[in-house]
């Protein structure tokens, strides 16, 4: 593993915990920057904010929007982009990204788009977004019913990530990061899912180590494919099957958490990784999922037909001529992606009556 000091990502440094040199970071930009914007929502205005005291000497008004996955839509762009013309930002100035994955995506795309382009800073204040939103350069809003359809690849000045900021998390929020730090683990690190599956869950104490190892995975695929024409695309382990619930469920009035659609999309996948590679073993396909149950427990709201997802799967963003394509996993630790799965597949899926009865909200 790097030090911590060595953490960077598509060149962009990723400091953890570090808060002097995140002052020392911070004001290099903020000194040569001809204003400094701050992005947040209405929960990290009230949480977080406070935190960094210091900060509202150097600041504009914080530019607050709703908090909450429905919000993360043009109409909220635009709401940033006249905010920061009335604060006169230029092509100078830097933003300040100031919040969980919503924030970061959507400031990091505002801020990439305003005027072509100018200045921004992650501070991520969520698991999920600690260890991965806020992490890679992808950024952007949903559109209509399609998540994260509009949107760019742009790299932050640097991230900060401050575990601090965890202390007002609710419980529901904590569990819904600890699914992309389980994904990391799955797809490269057995180590990480060897001590995940040894924790209780709620019981992680210190939060700056198992941010380091499942940081450094997101580095090492990111760096090595910047814009994911090959291997980064493991990182959409659980994806394909979590983004279309999601949008099947941002629609009604019982939404479920990003986390939670990738917890329950990584379930789905290992099993099709068993039907579709053969791999993993049936017995490493029960561990997985009960280790993703203990760590992110969810009440899916409803039962839900295939054929009424598959409307949100052909729309996923990675298939080709009409093909869904997956990635999936060999066993833990080996990711293979574009594995191309025939709908009739995903259907049959259902058929096996141990996979029936682990999701008994999918329907055939
Ligand atoms: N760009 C990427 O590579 C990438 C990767 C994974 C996920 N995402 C995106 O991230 C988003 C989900 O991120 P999220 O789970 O952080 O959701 P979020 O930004 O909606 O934050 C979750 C909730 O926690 C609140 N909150 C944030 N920090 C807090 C704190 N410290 N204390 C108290 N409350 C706090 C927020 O106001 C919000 O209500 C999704 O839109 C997803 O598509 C992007």
């Amino acid at each position: 593993m790097n030090k911590n000091d060595d953490f960077s990502i598509a060149g962009a440094p990723v400091l953890i915990d570090q808060w002097d040199a995140f002052l020392r970071k911070f004001h290099e930009f903020s000194n040569r920057a001809s204003s400094v914007h701050l992005i947040c929502d209405e929960n990290t205005y009230l949480h977080c904010l406070p935190l960094l005291s210091f900060l509202r000497e150097v600041i504009n008004s914080p530019i607050v929007i709703p908090a909450g996955e429905q919000y993360k839509t043009l109409d909220t762009c635009e709401h940033v982009w006249k905010a920061l013309i009335d604060q006169k930002a230029d092509r100078n100035s830097i933003v300040i990204n100031l919040g969980g994955g919503v924030v970061t995506d959507l400031g990091g795309f505002c801020a990439a788009t305003f005027m072509r382009g100018i200045d921004f800073i992650h501070i991520p204040t969520t698991l999920l977004a600690m260890c991965d939103a806020a992490l890679g350069g992808k950024h952007g809003v949903d559109f209509e019913e399609l998540k994260n359809y509009i949107g760019t690849i742009s790299q932050p000045k640097f991230i900060w990530i401050y575990p601090p900021f965890l202390q007002t998390l609710p419980k529901r929020q904590l569990q819904n990061g600890m699914a992309e730090m389980i994904k990391h683990a799955l797809i490269k690190d057995i180590v990480l899912y060897q001590f995940l599956e040894s924790v209780p869950s709620g019981f992680i104490k210190d939060w700056v180590p198992l941010l380091q190892q499942s940081i450094q995975v997101k580095i090492d695929f990111v760096n090595d494919d910047l814009y994911e024409h090959g291997l980064r695309a493991a990182l959409n382990f659980g994806h394909t099957f979590g983004h279309a619930l999601e949008s099947y469920f941002l629609l009604t009035d019982t939404p479920l958490l990003h986390g939670e659609c990738i917890a329950l999309g990584m379930v789905v996948e290992t099993w099709l990784s068993h039907m579709v590679l053969g791999t993993p073993e049936r017995v490493t396909c029960r561990n997985i999922t009960l280790l993703l149950r203990r760590h992110i427990p969810v009440e899916v709201p409803a039962k839900i037909r295939m054929s009424e997802l598959m409307k949100y799967l052909s729309k996923d963003k990675k298939q080709r001529a009409g093909v869904i394509r997956f990635s999936l996993i060999r066993s833990i630790g080996q990711p293979v992606i574009d594995q191309a799965v025939e709908p009739a597949m995903l259907e049959a899926l259902l058929e096996d009556p141990e996979i029936a009865l682990i999701l008994p909200w999918l329907l055939r």
